[in-house]
């Protein structure tokens, strides 16, 4: 397990870990209200959102499964998404974990900079790429009619937990793309 401590707008750690040893100390205990909202995409819930959820102990969990790939992370999406979070109820002391690729992470950190202004923002990238690239330095965003990441923020996460075990059912096209980053 390594830790890398962040300096940005505001500190925050990277755990990268090759398992879910360090998930409580790098997610569970950066969790601050009980109620967390996961956002995934239809792959990576099949694969990983029952194990995550079993490690969030103590805690009201809410799923919100997005179609994956690029063409979904767009305004309809995003709209729908903060409808559903509004329906469940969630408030401003709720802590938002975007679980997958830059597509999820993109769109789930966008959500959590926006709705009720900003609540907490967890990361769980789960392709090379995300793990990288997408899941550091803030940057949210969707796609529009007119281009990639036209609408978006700076938005840090709270925490950021990398476990490479996520690697393993990774299609080979999709760590080819993550070399490439
Ligand atoms: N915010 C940033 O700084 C930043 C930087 C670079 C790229 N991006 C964005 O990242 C996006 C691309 O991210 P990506 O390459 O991770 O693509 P992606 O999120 O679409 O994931 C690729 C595919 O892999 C699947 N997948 C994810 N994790 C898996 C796993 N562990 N096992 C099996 N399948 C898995 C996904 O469901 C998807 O089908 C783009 O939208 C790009 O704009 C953002």
């Amino acid at each position: 397990m390594k830790v890398i401590k962040v300096k940005a707008s505001k500190n925050y750690e990277i755990t990268v870990d090759n398992g879910f040893q360090s998930f409580d100390l790098a997610v569970l205990s950066k969790i601050k209200g009980d109620a967390v909202a996961i956002i995934t995409d239809t792959n990576v819930e099949s694969l990983y959102y029952d194990k995550v959820k079993s490690l969030l102990i103590g805690k009201t969990v809410f799923k919100f499964v997005i179609n994956a790939g690029e063409e979904n992370k767009n305004a309809q999406t995003y709209i729908s998404l903060v409808n559903e979070l509004a329906k469940a109820g969630l408030s401003r002391k709720s802590t938002v974990i975007g679980l997958g690729g830059g597509v999820v992470g993109d769109m789930a950190s966008f959500v959590a900079s926006t709705y009720l202004r900003g609540v907490s923002y967890l990361a769980i990238p789960t392709t090379l790429l995300s793990m990288v690239d997408s899941s550091v330095g803030g940057k949210t965003g969707i796609d529009l009619d007119q281009g990639k990441n036209l609408l978006g923020t700076f938005f840090q996460p709270d925490a950021v937990f990398i476990n490479t075990e996520f690697l393993k059912t990774l299609p080979k096209r999709e760590v080819t793309s993550g070399l490439g980053s």
